[in-house]
């Protein structure tokens, strides 16, 4: 037996992907609500509010809003011991910045709650999954502004209480760190409502919201803890580890640096202060952030109990000096105004455009690198460095899938998959000794897409009828991936 016997399986989704309803119940508009439709390679847009006539994916998702008991009779049949899932922020704060919630979605929350305990099923909860208020962009520029603290704080605590004693798994900031990236749009406004100007300097605004989003997952952490010491309360991070594409020392060096630029909330979420290297970057690069002394006590106070994060591939990076012939090249500005050092003796990264393909594995036909190796070595990493409990919270593969004409579907792909990445981590646990609390491949039901929109990318288990123009009847039927995974719960992972 390699896995805990009290081992969380379970599945994953966002509020915003499957519930729909996005204006049901006094909900208010998230930011979720504001992106179109996108498709492969084609990046979704973010409309100025909702605008009529374009499709906006994520209003009615899979419409799990009004489907919710049959959908959990479902999951209870696949097996599953926990669901992961977040509460929508819009549904308690409509606009974000009021003092009262809206008791109405309180309610739903109650009931789902409930329905998922009546069916065995344990919810693990995420409080913030690229769906905050839309208001709190318009009117207060996002996380750049610290006044979203409190407003965070106060949704969490009103929920914390709420539910405390339904729910005793949460997290804070999904995928916190993927605007490390922050040279695209997406991921600056799906995690912090950012939203930027010409004169921004990106990076530095990037760094004071997620400083402002740590200081307020570790005062949720805190308060959480006074609320009902049981809880167990997580951060939540999007790991692709960074390899060097070889073993020349630049590019080891160049490897070791990017993941300080993806991983350093991990550091502060974990340990509860600043690493070294981020505090020698801010100071090289002048960054004039809004960090109090109380911050750096509440960060201090607010470490995680555990680590949850996703997995859903690899990256590789090459010495820049060396891709682009320019060594110690200073000075070097992008269209944004991002401002590096190439090559040694700084490395800097940039996300966007720094990444290589890797030879050495498959890609899935999003170019999602398949690599269940790389969970493992992530694992290694993650627990090497902080000895903390680790929760794989997301992993997955986005395939287009084809019903047979009897309407069955025979996703193997995606088993194999699923299959690789579960013994990988089971070998994390038996030979380096990993704490691994749980595993909930993400989108086991289909759902909208995060990244493009679509439906059309499926991670599912369960196949939902409807594609990516919103036609179909939203029927559920299993896909194959059904009952393998149903064995490989009932067997806590043995049979494989
Ligand atoms: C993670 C997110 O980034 O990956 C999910 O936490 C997302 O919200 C998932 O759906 C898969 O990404 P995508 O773009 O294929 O939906």
């Amino acid at each position: 037996m390699t896995l805990r016997k009290d081992f969380l399986w379970g599945g994953a989704v966002a509020a915003h992907q499957l519930e729909g309803g996005w204006n049901a119940g006094g909900k208010g508009p998230s930011v979720a609500d504001v992106m179109t439709a996108g498709a492969n390679g084609v990046e979704r847009q973010i409309t100025d509010g909702v605008i009529d006539g374009l499709n906006y994916p994520n209003h009615e998702a899979i419409d799990f809003y009004h489907r919710y008991k049959e959908d959990l009779k479902l999951f209870a049949d696949l097996g599953l011991n926990c669901f992961r899932t977040s509460i929508a922020w819009t549904r308690i704060f409509p606009k974000g910045d009021e003092l009262e919630p809206n008791e109405e979605g309180l309610q739903f929350y109650d009931d789902l709650f409930d329905e998922c305990l009546a069916n065995g099923i344990e919810p693990v909860i995420t409080l913030s999954h690229f769906e905050m208020p839309y208001h709190l962009v318009t009117e207060y520029g996002g996380f750049r502004n610290r006044k979203l603290i409190d407003f965070f704080v106060r949704f969490a605590e009103v929920v914390m209480k709420r539910y405390k004693n339904k729910v005793k798994y949460w997290m804070t900031f999904n995928e916190i760190n993927n605007q490390a990236n922050f040279n695209r749009d997406f991921a600056p406004f799906t995690n912090s409502g950012l939203k930027f100007t010409d004169s921004d300097n990106r990076e530095q605004v990037m760094y004071q919201a997620a400083h402002y989003e740590l200081v307020a997952s570790a005062k949720v952490v805190e308060l959480g803890h006074q609320i009902n010491p049981d809880f167990e309360i997580g951060c939540m991070i999007a790991m692709c580890p960074i390899y060097p594409a070889t073993c020349k020392p630049e590019d080891m060096m160049a490897a070791t640096v990017a993941m300080q630029r993806r991983y350093w909330f991990a550091d502060v979420h974990v340990r509860g202060h600043y690493p070294a290297y981020l505090k020698a970057y801010f100071n090289r690069k002048k960054f004039n952030l809004d960090i109090t002394d109380e911050d750096l006590s509440a960060l201090e106070k607010g470490c995680v109990d555990y680590i949850g994060f996703s997995y859903y591939m690899s990256f590789a990076i090459k010495d820049q000096a060396d891709q682009t012939d320019r060594v110690h090249l200073h000075g070097d500005i992008d269209e944004h105004g991002y401002q590096r050092e190439l090559g040694a003796p700084a490395f800097d990264y940039l996300e966007d455009s720094d990444l290589v393909k890797n030879d050495y594995v498959k890609a899935s036909e999003w170019g999602w690198q398949i690599d269940p190796m790389g969970l493992r070595w992530s694992m290694s990493w993650f627990y090497e460095r902080y000895e903390k409990p680790l929760f794989i919270v997301e992993n997955g593969f986005g395939a287009v899938d084809e019903v047979e004409p009897d309407g069955s579907i025979h996703d193997q792909y995606r088993i194999d998959y699923l299959e690789a990445h579960i013994k990988a981590m089971k070998d994390a646990v038996e030979f380096e000794g990993v704490d691994l609390m749980g595993y909930t491949p993400w989108g086991f039901i289909d759902l909208v897409s995060a990244g493009t929109g679509e439906m059309k990318k499926r991670y599912g288990m369960i196949y939902v009828d409807k594609d990516n123009e919103g036609n179909g009847t939203l029927d559920r039927s299993e896909k194959d991936s059904f009952a393998w995974y149903h064995d490989v719960i009932k067997s806590n992972g043995e049979n494989l």
